[in-house]
């Protein structure tokens, strides 16, 4: 039963547009959608979010961006995710647990059993039934960020950022980082096959959509025959 799907990937992979896109694919079916994300799905989390990707907050330590990642995921899973579920409607969201495993543990050298004994807590044991990975090269992604502030359509950095690089705190690390969460997310989409769909997100916007509506149709079909 695929009702609840997750886009992970890194920085600049396009998630947030395709998650979009098949939220408006979903309904043109008729299907009731929640499109939510992390950080941020909350007011909690909206507060939390802006803490998390401020430029000028380079002194947060790891375990404190850990407990706030997973407070934030806490929140989200009780008041969003969760209710959500429970009514029937479809979750899409945009990122989940697999960014904290991504991120704070291939990323930042955190061990990945201990992070995912705490994402078992934020997340009430919730795993999403389906989780895309937009997979593409990190100077792609990076790249594609500073064109998207450049054309005005995403966020600016803070005018005081010594190495505009990307335009968040995450965006501003160095590549060998994004490589890590690269191959980290590559790693755990191999452990789970099932789970995963690995997509190349270097394909064009519609090419990228029209594989992962691909997929959900077959998921959707599958799901459809076995009643
Ligand atoms: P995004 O929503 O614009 O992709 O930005 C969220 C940033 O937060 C992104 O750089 C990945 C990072 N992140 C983590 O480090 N750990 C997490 O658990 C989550 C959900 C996001």
């Amino acid at each position: 039963m695929i009702r609840f799907i997750s886009f992970e990937g890194g920085d600049g992979s396009g998630k947030t547009t395709q998650l979009k896109l098949l939220e408006s694919y979903l309904v043109s079916k008729g299907m009731a959608c929640c499109c939510t994300r992390e950080p941020g799905g909350t007011t909690l989390g909206r507060m939390l979010r802006k803490v998390l990707l401020e430029v000028d907050q380079k002194e947060i330590s790891s375990p404190a961006e850990l407990f706030l990642y997973l407070a934030d995921r806490a929140q989200h899973v009780q008041e969003v995710v969760s209710p959500a579920l429970e009514r029937g409607t479809m979750v899409l969201c945009d990122r989940f647990s697999d960014s904290t495993l991504a991120y704070q543990g291939f990323g930042r050298g955190i061990e990945l059993d201990l992070l995912r004994r705490l994402n078992r807590l934020a997340s009430c044991g919730l795993i999403p039934d389906l989780t895309f990975l937009l997979d593409c090269p990190v100077d792609v992604g990076l790249w594609r960020i500073r064109k998207q502030v450049t054309a005005g359509l995403r966020s600016g950095a803070s005018a005081k950022a010594e190495r505009p690089l990307g335009q968040d705190r995450f965006e501003q690390e160095e590549i060998e980082f994004h490589e890590r969460v690269r191959r980290g997310f590559l790693d755990l989409a191999r452990a789970e096959p099932d789970r995963f769909c690995v997509v190349d997100a270097l394909g064009s916007i519609e090419q990228v959509h029209k594989e992962i509506k691909r997929i959900v149709d077959e998921r959707l079909a599958a799901q459809h025959n076995a009643k």
